[in-house]
């Protein structure tokens, strides 16, 4: 009898161990962009856009058809319904309904576009969670200066005034800007993504600076002109890879904080603390000095600037999917201008996807920013393409059982999930790399969709919300 009892126990006691419940309100989600996704990039009066110019000029696939989502989009919500989603996080493309950026112009084909997939999906309730601005600025807006122009604040402002308007109604969560790193490291530092220009010294500054600012408009109009009205929340979407130090050296620790500050710092220490991060303004300022600038490669924000930049976030919006180990190096001695040698550690990627590390990611964010919350906008795992993705749901079970733990051990308040990507997409520049839950046929004209593992995986995890091991 006893031995029984004891087996009954012990078989309880793993199954609850084995098996683990989502949050009642945890919200689960997948999500896409448009340039990755819709094609269609010449019809209905769509204006042309960086990556169009880009992905042309250096011979690179393009995203004329993509997954031809302009045209399928109803096979994506009805996935999207299948797979049990409670959102759809995806973008608009700004030139498809202002092709050249300006308000001068509405493209309404566009408009009604973007009005069908929200009704949409609102019909079979899922919660469409909207990015404003993911990476294809409209070709217009790059002749005359891009990210480099601080301009483009009163555009995006036009723009996205016009978004909140047109579909405020239906919108709970809004995205502003995603990854602003990416667009400014890749677009204007190392110039790996469109527009393509090396400016690594002051480029890259420069764009953060614009970024910023476009993203603490968007948020003070939604805030001013249609919070009362909608009732909605606003957030940037950071992405930064966990740095993990070599060593527990006091050294190492001080590249580890450097690198992070250098990367998520740079953008969420002056939306939810204020200003640059100090230890960035102390390094390109020394350094630019010894360089022979007369002022900071950095521009300054204002008093005002920084007060109208700080405390634009109802929640932290997460990218994130690898990390880095970084160890400490000396400065690089004066040479050229280049945010690599402003920030000078010693990184390398570790391609090892780990769950553990996105846990203590969320506990420096937590400590260091204080969000209200954090949304995971995006978070995924690179495959061939293969339909028996196991890989792909052995690392999500990882990083989810991870981001469980955060909320349960850590207490902190992680309100959502969301997978790259819903569909294999055009992963900038090029069709191989496979994120999608549903995988998409692009030898076929019809770019058929079929579900992969993971999809069925997913599938079952929001429908009985439990997350076996
Ligand atoms: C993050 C980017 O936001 C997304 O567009 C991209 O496809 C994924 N990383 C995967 O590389």
């Amino acid at each position: 009898m006893i031995l029984k009892l004891c087996i009954v126990l012990i078989a309880l006691l793993a199954s609850s161990y084995a098996t683990r419940k989502l949050p009642e309100n945890f919200m689960l989600g997948a999500a896409s962009a448009a340039y990755q996704i819709e094609g269609a990039w010449n019809e209905d009066g769509r204006g042309p856009c960086i990556w169009d110019s880009y992905t042309e000029e250096k011979g690179l696939d393009n995203g004329y058809v993509a997954a031809d989502s302009y045209h399928k989009w109803q096979d994506d919500v009805r996935n999207a319904k299948l797979l049990g989603l409670n959102f759809y996080r995806f973008s608009i493309s700004w030139s498809r309904i202002l092709p050249n950026g300006t308000i001068n112009f509405i493209n309404q084909k566009g408009v009604d576009y973007y009005t069908n997939l929200i009704k949409a999906l609102k019909a079979e309730g899922i919660e469409p969670i909207i990015t404003l601005y993911y990476w294809d600025l409209p070709q217009y807006l790059q002749l005359l200066g891009g990210f480099l122009n601080s301009r483009l604040v009163e555009y995006f402002e036009d723009y996205v005034r016009l978004c909140f308007e047109l579909y405020g109604e239906y919108v709970k969560y809004w995205l502003t800007i995603n990854e602003p790193f990416t667009i400014c490291y890749d677009g204007y530092g190392s110039g790996g993504n469109a527009p393509g220009l090396q400016q690594i010294g002051d480029g890259v500054y420069q764009c953060a600076h614009t970024v910023l600012k476009m993203h603490a408009r968007a948020y003070r109009v939604y805030d001013e002109e249609f919070r009362d009205r909608f009732n909605g929340q606003v957030g940037l979407v950071i992405n930064s890879e966990w740095r993990e130090p070599k060593s527990n050296s006091s050294l190492d620790l001080e590249a580890q904080e450097r690198a992070l500050q250098f990367s998520v710092g740079m953008y969420a220490n002056p939306v939810f603390v204020g200003n640059w991060p100090q230890v960035m303004i102390d390094r390109i300022g020394n350094r630019s000095a010894q360089e022979g600038f007369t002022r900071s490669r950095l521009p300054p924000f204002t008093e005002d600037e920084i007060a109208y930049i700080n405390g634009t976030h109802d929640f932290f919006a997460l990218n994130t999917y690898g990390h880095y180990m970084v160890e400490y190096q000396d400065d690089e001695p004066i040479s050229y201008p280049s945010y690599d040698f402003d920030r000078s550690v010693k990184t390398y990627n570790n391609l090892i996807p780990s769950g553990f590390m996105l846990r203590k990611k969320l506990n420096y964010l937590q400590e260091r920013y204080n969000p209200k919350a954090i949304l995971i906008t995006e978070n995924g795992y690179r495959t061939d393409d293969i339909l028996n993705d196991a890989d792909r749901i052995k690392v999500l079970k990882d990083f989810l059982g991870n981001i469980l733990d955060a909320v349960e051990e850590d207490n902190i308040n992680v309100i959502g999930y969301s997978v790259w990507s819903l569909i294999d997409n055009f992963e900038w520049g090029s069709y191989k790399a496979k994120f999608g839950l549903i995988r998409v046929d692009f030898d076929d004209v019809d770019r058929k969709r079929t579900w992969k593992d993971s999809g069925y995986w997913y599938q079952n995890l929001t429908s009985t919300r439990i997350l076996d091991d």
